[in-house]
């Protein structure tokens, strides 16, 4: 078996298709339906959860990063629900953002013997050792949502297109205060995520290439003077963290009334910190605040005006076009991507298949959110 899928993926890394767009059935799909309560932070090191199902369509292993981010519950069950259905017995691992606990998760994995792996890492660089050893058993691995670095061994990544994220979220500061026509300056703080994540440099580059422009001519001012990747990272994309740097800023640079018109944020776990620390210590009106993942407490934030927008990685979508390419591997057919050139690992262009993300604000949370069955009215109240 092993050896089959590893000459399977030599020929189809080779002959991978270019497509556009993603897993084309995939957010209408009531069987992924999401899990919208999948909230629960305990029981990340819970022991192996292997499917009821027979498991003759293979052996799939998945590592999650944590439980304390809505989202990974919600990628894991959907990709869980989905494996399952499709027949495959399934070992899904979450590691409580520890990368000692996601590297023994792996070798386990191994072990078991299982068929593919899905990585979602925690630390995307501390993976070689383990990903050797996955190469040795013959065991492909996909890697998902984040890349992992500097290792061979990795044969496809799944994401969402996170250059696409960075822009959308500068596009959106700059359109929400006219930068093009308005005279300014504008004050604004920026916050992106953990270092070891290689998503972040790009979610952080991609809105600075919108944004930069405007800082060089001096219509966007960082007041804290705090801009350079490493200042404004955030350790495990904590919301403390998150917290605490902003409180800092509004105490030095905001105390005496100036106005902060927009906050750059990567994700929704460092939106929701800087959301708490203006709660607690700013009077003015709410400045734009950029988020990711439409998280509950985030989109509750979007409905009271305290947050601006969230961008929307439907995790049915990618956990769908997942699903998609382990059936690819194992069948021995031609796994989909439709991007070969942005994503080198530090060891060449790994395949990827990039979906699309959209932006949610107040005009359209209800069509993309509700309507859409990721949400309920319920969950948002
Ligand atoms: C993901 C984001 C998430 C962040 C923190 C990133 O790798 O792409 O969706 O908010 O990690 O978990």
């Amino acid at each position: 078996m092993k050896k089959k899928l590893l000459s399977v993926l030599l020929s189809t890394a080779m002959v991978a298709s270019l497509l556009v767009g993603c897993g084309s059935n995939a957010a209408s799909d009531d069987s992924a339906a999401t899990d919208a309560a999948a909230t629960d932070t305990a029981n990340d090191s819970a022991a192996t959860d292997t499917s009821a199902s027979s498991g003759e369509g293979g052996f799939v292993g998945v590592a999650m990063p944590t439980k304390d981010l809505q989202r990974w519950n919600q990628d894991g069950s959907n990709m869980q629900a989905e494996l399952e259905a499709a027949g495959y017995k399934v070992d899904i691992q979450y590691a409580s953002n520890d990368t000692a606990t996601q590297v023994s998760q792996i070798e386990n994995m191994i072990t078991e013997g299982v068929d593919v792996l899905v990585i979602a890492s925690i630390d995307g660089s501390s993976l070689g050792t383990v990903m050797s050893q996955a190469k040795e058993a013959g065991i492909p691995v996909i890697a998902y949502d984040r890349l992992i670095m500097d290792s061979d061994a990795v044969s496809y990544y799944a994401t969402f297109d996170n250059y696409m994220v960075g822009t959308k979220q500068g596009e959106y500061i700059r359109d929400n205060l006219d930068l093009d026509n308005a005279a300014g300056p504008f004050n604004i703080e920026i916050f992106t995520g953990d270092p070891g994540d290689n998503n972040a440099n790009f979610f952080y580059g991609g809105a600075m290439d919108v944004l930069n422009k405007y800082i060089d001519e001096g219509k966007l001012v960082v007041k804290s003077g705090q801009k350079e990747f490493a200042d404004v990272a955030t350790a495990n994309w904590s919301t403390e963290t998150a917290q605490s740097r902003m409180e800092n800023i509004l105490a030095s640079y905001y105390a005496d009334g100036t106005k902060l018109d927009a906050v750059l944020c990567s994700n929704d776990s460092t939106a929701l910190g800087v959301e708490n620390a203006l709660a607690a210590n700013y009077t003015g009106d709410y400045p734009i605040i950029t988020g990711q993942d439409c998280d509950i407490a985030n989109v509750k934030n979007i409905v009271a005006g305290k947050q601006s927008m969230s961008i929307f990685k439907d995790t049915r979508t990618l956990a769908s076009q997942v699903v998609k390419m382990v059936g690819q591997i194992i069948e021995g057919t031609e796994v989909e991507v439709n991007d070969t050139e942005s994503y080198d690992n530090g060891t060449g262009v790994i395949p990827s298949f990039l979906c699309e993300p959209v932006f949610v604000d107040s005009s359209n949370y209800k069509e993309l959110l509700v309507d859409s069955g990721y949400y309920t009215e319920a969950d948002l109240q």
